[in-house]
């Protein structure tokens, strides 16, 4: 759905949403579910992995959007791929879905409970969007994306991790209520959220690679979720670092809350941007609210 098409819907204009956000288009499934989506994104990953479904130990969906309560997407992901030894479950912690995920994968892998996680994140935002409010509907999409995380005896994969949450802050960025009815769209205070991810986006970072005794001239990229190129631009600035070291594509896809990171991650890799051994830092922020970052060698 592009931005001429939404301004036929409501009072904004193409121009609007670029400057403001760096949007141009956005996915809308129509006639695609979460876990539709989740399923061809998992497929995907598994080709990519070269790894058969029977070998996933675990399936993890991260998602504020799920089909059903019951049973849980990572369920349906898992009669659908044949996934038939994984144990499943959904995760929600927003547009932190995935990061928190891929640090859940990273755990059960290192306590030597599981050898083969697959971590996808799915979100149809679109059903929780009200298309008649001009301040939220331009900004969301819908989308998926998936990885594999395996057992393995070397120094590449999820080095260490950052994670924060303040529910106390949960009024600012809300929705999707199944009681009621008047809260069932996100409501969201732009601002608010803007000045958070601004602030907390660079401090986990700094505090991650201080942690892990890394600079970041050593890192290649800095992957962030995808929400406003604004955002992007200003944690660039703050961190006195390059925009060309934050890939974005938030034009095409709009912001698709747990899907962002790994739709971002699987273009980078398909475009032969990523080498063995780069450092990427993978940064969520959102509803909660909640946000972190991870430090990875490809
Ligand atoms: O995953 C995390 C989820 N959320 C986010 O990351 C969102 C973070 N926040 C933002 O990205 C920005 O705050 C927004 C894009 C939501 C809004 O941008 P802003 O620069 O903070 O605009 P604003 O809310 O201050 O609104 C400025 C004006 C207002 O009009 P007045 O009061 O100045 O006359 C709004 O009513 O822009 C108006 N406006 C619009 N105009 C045209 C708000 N939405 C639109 C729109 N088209 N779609």
């Amino acid at each position: 759905m592009t931005n001429e098409i939404l301004s036929t819907m409501v009072d904004t204009s193409d121009e609007w949403i670029k400057t403001r956000t760096g949007i141009s288009s956005r996915r809308v499934a129509k006639n695609c579910s979460t876990s539709e989506m989740a399923v061809n994104a998992a497929g995907n990953a598994l080709e990519n992995a070269g790894i058969q479904a029977e070998d996933i130990d675990l399936i993890i969906v991260a998602t504020s959007t799920p089909d059903n309560n019951m049973p849980n997407t990572a369920s349906v992901v898992q009669s659908q791929l044949g996934a038939c030894n994984a144990v499943c479950f959904d995760e929600s912690a927003a547009c932190a879905g995935f990061i928190i995920a891929l640090s859940i994968a990273k755990a059960y892998i290192e306590a030597g409970m599981m050898k083969n996680v697959l971590v996808i994140g799915s979100d149809k935002i679109s059903r929780i969007v009200d298309w008649a409010d001009r301040s939220t509907c331009v900004l969301f999409g819908d989308g998926a994306g998936a990885c594999i995380l395996s057992a393995y005896e070397g120094n590449s994969g999820i080095l260490g991790a950052d994670l924060h949450n303040d529910g106390s802050k949960g009024e600012v960025l809300k929705g999707g209520s199944i009681d009621n009815r008047d809260e069932r769209y996100i409501d969201m205070n732009g601002q608010e959220v803007f000045r958070f991810a601004v602030r907390n986006v660079p401090e986990t970072i700094n505090s991650l690679l201080n942690k892990e005794g890394t600079n970041k001239d050593e890192v290649k990229y800095y992957v962030l979720h995808q929400a406003n190129i604004r955002i992007i631009e200003s944690v660039a600035k703050r961190m006195d670092e390059d925009m060309e070291k934050f890939p974005n594509n938030l034009k095409d896809y709009g912001n698709t809350s747990a899907a962002s990171i790994p739709i971002l991650l699987d273009e980078l890799n398909r475009n032969n941007k990523l080498q063995p051994d780069d450092l990427l830092v993978l940064a969520g922020f959102g509803a909660g609210l909640s946000w972190g970052s991870l430090l990875v060698r490809w």
